[in-house]
């Protein structure tokens, strides 16, 4: 049996360790631009790992966006933004990405957060349906991937 855990990043070692996993999935796997993978938006989020039996094999982040963030009824107040997420392709199909987002969804909830926003790519739809997302919006352009707006309110 392995053991897994999620937890929210809080040294400089589990940083590199949430990039290195972004790099091999959206740069090298994906074909993402480095330039575009990291953003500005990295200083102020709150970054999250994955590891089984110690070791990191998924990341993602949790951003907080201004109410009325893409369209977002400015009465439920500041939008947590999912995004960044990513499962080493070795270690997909066996329930961490769900652990993932329902650890981001915790967080968000912890913070006070009533909405929820991520952009899907469109493969993925399926997946953050079922974790209670429901797609608004037309299909988008984002680093050369066809992305969906998915919002969920708390
Ligand atoms: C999308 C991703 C995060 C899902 O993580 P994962 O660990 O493979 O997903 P889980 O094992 O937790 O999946 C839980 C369930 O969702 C299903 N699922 C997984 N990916 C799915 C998809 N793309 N569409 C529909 N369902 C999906 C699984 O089959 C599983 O169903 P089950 O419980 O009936 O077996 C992962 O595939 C990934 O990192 N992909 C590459 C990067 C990426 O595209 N990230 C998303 C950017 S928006």
């Amino acid at each position: 049996m392995s053991t897994v855990a999620v937890r929210l990043v809080d040294a400089a070692a589990d940083l590199a360790a949430a990039y290195a996993i972004r790099d091999e999935v959206f740069v090298v796997e994906q074909g993402v631009p480095v330039e575009l993978e990291r953003d500005e938006r990295d200083a102020d989020a709150e970054h999250f790992l994955v590891l089984v039996d110690g070791e990191a094999v998924a990341a993602g982040r949790l951003v907080v966006e201004d109410a009325g963030y893409e369209g977002i009824d400015p009465g439920l107040g500041p939008v947590g933004h999912l995004g960044r997420l990513a499962v080493r392709a070795p270690f997909r199909g066996s329930g961490l990405g769900v652990a993932l987002v329902d650890a981001l969804v915790e967080r968000a909830r912890e913070r006070g957060l009533r909405a929820l926003y991520l952009g899907a790519q469109t493969h993925a739809v399926g997946f953050y349906r079922r974790l209670g997302f429901a797609v608004t919006g037309e299909v988008f352009d984002d680093a050369g991937i066809p992305h969906r707006h998915m919002v969920r309110v708390l």
